[in-house]
């Protein structure tokens, strides 16, 4: 369904994460005919460039990070180039500002993407409001990290707070645009079968899986001052523990899901030190291993790290949760497991082995679900009983455009331009989130704890097994 013309700006609209995503997200957008005519999108950064050279720019950047994806025509890009200009803007300065304001259409929806590092966002904010464009026409949309701690979130939410008001304010987690994630919320709340057994008498534990194979590559400066916790926890691994323990709100709307979201996380409980496994990866013989990539001989920063953790409501006591995540691990696969616990009493005496039925969400790659049942095992040997999955893979199932789903930031920014906050986080829920977080790295700190070495394509280190194996689990196999 098409939108009415809108203004987009993105500041930082010459950096790495607008060529990437967002450039590429608006094109595809703008193919599926998603764009009204009129509708403008402006570049503003420092760089001096005019127009032309902006439209340039974007068209090699589509070139670079839109290959592969169907249902764009070359001749699509000189369409789109059309709706692009360029301001050359100093966010702490004058230059540039009365230019941008000048573009604006009022009466339109305007939507400022701050692509950009977080210590320009309470500037830029000021900046809108000084020049006039901070109405209750406009919305702002920031990327993480939304602060290092719960003391910088804090005031960074003031900060944007003294000009726009929260309805305003969409801080982007790029997980909750994932159509699996999103998937996650449609098979808890569409369905009658899972709904009745999703609590702590039926389920053992549940595990969440991000397993990536890249390495911190060109960014590690940010990545040594932040590490796994911060990068990847904190925010993305957070949103998919709230979507898997939440109670069902009462309406798909976004105060209704993110109050229940909110309770999640203010119902987790400390994670102790034997509850917790950190490592850090080595160079193998052909790649260079995390301390020379964020070339820091010394640094103690995770790459790595897997918990188990508690929360502590009426459904969930009693019921682990497992997270885990890492860079430099042996495939890129991210999944949800919700491991159901054994059946009570065993009638078939011929097998001894252990079964329990598994719902595995996976996010990435080869996005579905399947679920594990145990049958008898085929044949004349009497009742022995084997673990099948049943598989459902999106683009089986759904056909090959369920492969071609919107990505994440497509639907992210889309939203944004509609005003659905639902896939946003709130602004306490992601002070709620670094409450729980900051005395977790407060304790490693005070211990000085060093993070463990595992290989490159290794699981991580075996600690993080053991953190299973004690209570007679075991993780599931990581596998794209
Ligand atoms: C980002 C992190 O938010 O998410 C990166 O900063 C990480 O370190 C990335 O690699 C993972 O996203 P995805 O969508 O590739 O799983």
């Amino acid at each position: 369904i098409p939108v009415d013309p809108f203004d987009l700006v993105i500041f930082g609209g010459t950096g790495d994460l607008a060529r990437r995503k967002i450039l590429p997200a608006l094109f595809r957008r703008f193919c599926a005919g998603q764009m009204e005519e009129g509708t403008r999108i402006i570049g503003a950064a420092r760089s001096q460039m005019d127009d032309v050279e902006y439209r340039a720019f974007v068209a090699e950047a589509l070139l670079e990070f839109n290959s592969g994806h169907s249902g764009c025509e070359p001749g699509t890009i000189k369409r789109f180039q059309k709706t692009l200009s360029y301001v050359t803007l100093d966010a702490r300065g004058e230059e540039g500002w009365d230019a941008l304001a000048a573009k604006m259409h009022p009466g339109r929806v305007r939507a400022f993407y701050f692509s950009v590092g977080p210590s320009l966002f309470s500037d830029l904010a000021q900046r809108l409001h000084q020049y006039g464009m901070a109405d209750h026409d406009a919305r702002i949309v920031v990327e993480k990290p939304f602060g290092r701690d719960l003391a910088t979130a804090q005031a960074l939410n003031r900060s944007l707070a003294e000009h726009f008001d929260e309805s305003q304010i969409y801080r982007i987690d790029h997980y909750l645009g994932k159509e699996t994630v999103q998937n996650l919320m449609a098979l808890r709340f569409g369905n009658m079968l899972f709904e009745p057994l999703w609590n702590s008498r039926y389920v053992d534990h549940i595990q969440i899986t991000v397993a990536e194979t890249v390495g911190v590559g060109g960014r590690g400066e940010y990545y040594d001052r932040a590490g796994a916790m911060r990068d990847m926890v904190q925010n993305h691994l957070m949103q998919l523990l709230c979507l898997i323990a939440m109670e069902p709100p009462a309406k798909f709307d976004p105060d209704a899901v993110r109050d229940e979201k909110l309770k999640v996380i203010r119902a987790l409980g400390e994670v102790g030190r034997d509850d917790l496994v950190r490592g850090q990866y080595l160079a193998d013989h052909e790649k260079p291993g995390y301390l020379e990539h964020v070339e820091n001989p010394d640094s103690i920063t995770e790459s790595f790290i897997a918990m188990k953790l508690n929360v502590i409501n009426w459904r969930w006591a009693g019921t682990p949760f497992y997270l885990r995540t890492g860079k430099r691990l042996s495939d890129r696969a991210s999944e949800i497991a919700v491991v159901f616990k054994e059946a009570p009493h065993n009638i078939f005496t011929e097998d001894t082995g252990r079964h329990r039925n598994i719902l595995t969400i996976r996010l990435q790659p080869n996005e579905g679900i399947d679920l594990d049942v145990t049958i008898k095992e085929p044949g004349p040997g009497g009742m022995r009983l084997v673990d099948v999955p049943l598989d459902m893979t999106f683009s089986e199932a759904l056909g090959p455009d369920a492969d071609d789903a919107a990505d994440a930031y497509e639907r992210l920014i889309m939203d944004v331009v509609r005003g659905n906050q639902t896939l946003f986080m709130r602004g306490d829920e992601v002070e709620a989130a670094w409450a729980w977080t900051d005395p977790i790295i407060a304790s490693w700190e005070a211990r000085g704890d060093k993070p463990i070495p595992y290989a490159t394509g290794s699981f991580g280190p075996e600690d993080a097994l053991a953190l299973l194996h004690r209570s007679g689990r075991k993780w599931r196999e990581i596998r794209a």
